[in-house]
């Protein structure tokens, strides 16, 4: 797909290699008769990140969920690790869905036993699924929670453990919906870089979705706009990004990056790089410092 393309009509593509999501011309009605997905073409490569952005109720819960196969198309093509995806396909266990409501995925008596349970449902052995679940704990800093019990716990804290549920199973593919919502800074960069780490030091691939756009603009490698079901554009996040019209039409906001870089270039450009993360803004800024008179 070529970048930052505005994706009208629909198409039936061939499968990519790496690719380990397809979805093509998906489509989904709520049993009330809502119709939350229109066409929807999407795809996940290999290592790579991928963020879904959208506004409240364009769709991404609805996308993701059908990610590893737990909601079927009934319309459209779903290929999931080369698998076709139909109504009677199970859930695919590789691949880890972070769910947006945290108190539909924890339900055990303790945390431990919350975390443990996907790796026991996976095959683990009790002592390795234990050793799973201790150390999905720990990566995530929430070794703390180990012996709580779920009903008890906050918002954020069910979120981290939710997380540290799908983490424990060794997934090759995480798909995490909202991951950080509810969480404090401290835990939500700490999630934030662990997913980061999987992608780059495990060659995970991992799917976000979210409304958070600075977090886009940290993490993606490519982006998928949705608005009212419908993909509307996908792309890099500078393509993306720079692109007033698109994040108009999805009722989305610039990340803080591109916003201030607007404001100091007042509509003109200071250089042919154009920032969409703060850590990008500050070099541009220092190269800008450094090179002014004194
Ligand atoms: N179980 C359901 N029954 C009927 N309609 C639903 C159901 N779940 C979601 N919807 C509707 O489907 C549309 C897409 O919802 P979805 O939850 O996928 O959006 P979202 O992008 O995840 O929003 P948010 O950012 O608020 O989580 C919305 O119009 C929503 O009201
Ligand atoms: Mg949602």
């Amino acid at each position: 797909m070529s970048n930052d393309k505005q994706l009208s009509a629909c198409e039936f593509r061939e499968l990519e290699e790496d690719e380990l999501i397809h979805v093509d011309c998906l489509e989904h009605v709520y049993p009330d008769g809502t119709s939350s997905l229109h066409n929807v073409c999407f795809s996940l490569f290999k290592g790579e990140i991928v963020v879904i952005c959208g506004a409240n109720g364009a769709g991404k819960s609805t996308l993701v969920e059908h990610l590893n196969g737990l909601v079927k198309p009934k319309v459209g093509r779903l290929v999931v690790l080369g698998q076709e995806v139909t109504q009677k396909t199970g859930v695919i266990t590789e691949v880890g869905l972070v769910f947006q409501d945290s108190d539909s995925q924890v339900f055990a008596p303790t945390v431990l036993d919350d975390v443990m349970f996907g790796p026991l449902n996976k095959g683990f052995t009790a002592d390795a699924a234990r050793l799973a679940a201790i150390c999905a704990l720990e990566r995530i800093g929430a070794a703390h929670l180990t012996n709580r019990i779920p009903y008890y716990l906050s918002r954020g804290e069910k979120r981290l453990v939710a997380i540290a549920g799908v983490l424990a199973m060794n997934p090759e593919v995480i798909v995490a919906d909202e991951p950080t919502s509810d969480l404090d800074p401290f835990h939500s960069r700490q999630i934030e870089s662990v997913l980061f780490e999987l992608k780059t030091d495990f060659r995970i691939s991992i799917v976000i979705a979210t409304h958070d756009m600075d977090l886009a603009a940290r993490i993606a490698d490519r982006i998928y706009v949705i608005a009212e079901g419908q993909v509307i554009a996908t792309g890099t996040p500078r393509d993306i990004f720079y692109n007033k019209s698109v994040l108009a039409r999805a009722n989305l906001n610039e990340p803080t990056a591109v916003r201030l870089y607007k404001r100091l270039c007042q509509g003109g450009s200071a250089s042919d790089f154009k920032p969409v993360k703060e850590h990008d803004l500050v070099k541009l800024l220092e190269g800008v410092i450094g090179k002014a008179e004194p």
